[in-house]
């Protein structure tokens, strides 16, 4: 079928006049996340002050003159934003300056997403499958599905695929082959300096042979400490470095975490996703905790049985005790 027979489904991009939306717009509208032949509608939702740059955003999606963008709606209200819409970032919050730990947002933040979730509830598709990227994008995450109770808890979902990513990364630059060519890292619990990036399941295609990752970076010392510290700080290094954090890799994460989730994961395949925790591996229950999935007809499955180091239980632990203080404080601040 081509695109021109097929309906246009609904995505909303939040914080749309912000600076991961300038690069997200573009890789949505044109085709990179939803299939080439999938035709979209675009919700761009901004708050009121903003309306003028979002003004030239839109400007800017016509002319690229994409064609599988039909429509572009700019707007300040949630209840026009989130309407009938299947897929659904939520970017928009502020972003952590130098010095901040992400922690330090959850007060400005976590009320966006109880408003957000309350109109999702009522607005969007009862299918909508919503990533959180706005930090603290877990525990957002987890506030955003509290507030929409007509919608399935697994559903909300919160982006560590910019850590996954950068995982792969490291891995290949230090056993010098492409990136495509790693896969299975794992990142565990939050999206933040306690998170915990694991190398031990890895797959690192070397030369045409599958290897581990151990064999294939012949560093067992660089896999415990460097590589892991420079993962959790990577968020920090860059803001340091550019003045203001991450856009395009987290716009590139953003798009690859929700196509694995409309598309699914190659066979083997596994990525790392925020989801609503079910107690596997000892994460505690109820908070939205990362871990490796597997996805096939838009459904995820937290990836089960694998072989946890002894070296990983005390981070493991430590991160999910602080998913549940960043899920009690963020009550509170929406309580109080
Ligand atoms: P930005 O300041 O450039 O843009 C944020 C936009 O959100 C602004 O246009 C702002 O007006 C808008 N906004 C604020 N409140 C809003 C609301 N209630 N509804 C709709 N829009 C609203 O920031 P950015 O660099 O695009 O980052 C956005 C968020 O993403 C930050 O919280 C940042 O920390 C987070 N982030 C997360 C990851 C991740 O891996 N999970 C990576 C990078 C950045
Ligand atoms: C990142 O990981 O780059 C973002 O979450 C921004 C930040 O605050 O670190």
């Amino acid at each position: 079928m081509s695109h021109l027979d097929k309906q246009p489904i609904r995505v909303v991009v939040t914080g749309a006049a912000g600076q991961i939306a300038y690069s997200l717009l573009y890789i949505i509208a044109k085709g990179d996340v939803f299939g080439r032949d999938q035709p979209l509608i675009l919700h761009l939702l901004d708050i009121p002050p903003m309306m003028e740059v979002l003004e030239g955003v839109v400007m800017e999606l016509a002319d690229c003159a994409l064609p599988l963008l039909r429509q572009v709606v700019p707007t300040a209200d949630p209840a026009v934003a989130f309407n009938d819409v299947s897929a659904a970032f939520l970017v928009g919050a502020m972003p952590r300056k130098q010095g901040m730990e992400r922690k330090d947002l959850l007060s400005a933040n976590v009320k966006i997403f109880k408003v957000q979730g309350e109109a999702l509830d009522k607005h969007a598709r009862k299918d909508v499958k919503v990533l959180v990227v706005g930090n603290p994008a877990n525990t957002n995450a987890i506030v955003c599905s509290k507030y929409a109770p007509s919608i399935p808890a697994e559903n909300f979902t919160a982006m560590t695929r910019l850590d996954h990513n950068r995982a792969r990364a490291q891995i290949a630059a230090r056993a010098n082959v492409p990136v495509p060519c790693v896969s299975n890292v794992i990142i565990w619990g939050n999206h933040s300096s306690t998170q915990v990036p694991d190398a031990s399941h890895a797959k690192v295609n070397v030369n045409g042979k599958m290897v581990s990752a151990s064999e294939a970076v012949k560093d067992e010392a660089w896999l415990r400490k460097q590589f892991i510290e420079t993962v959790q700080k990577r968020g920090a290094a860059v803001i340091a470095a550019r003045k203001m954090s991450s856009a395009m890799s987290a716009a590139t994460a953003a798009a690859d975490h929700m196509r694995s989730w409309f598309l699914g994961t190659d066979p083997d395949e596994f990525v790392s996703m925020g989801v609503v925790s079910d107690g596997s591996y000892g994460a505690p229950k109820g908070v939205v905790f990362s871990f490796p999935v597997t996805i096939s007809n838009g459904q995820w499955k937290i990836v089960q049985g694998l072989k946890i180091d002894d070296f990983y239980l005390d981070m493991l632990a430590a991160t999910g005790k602080e998913l549940e203080e960043e899920r009690a404080e963020a009550m509170a601040v929406i309580q109080a």
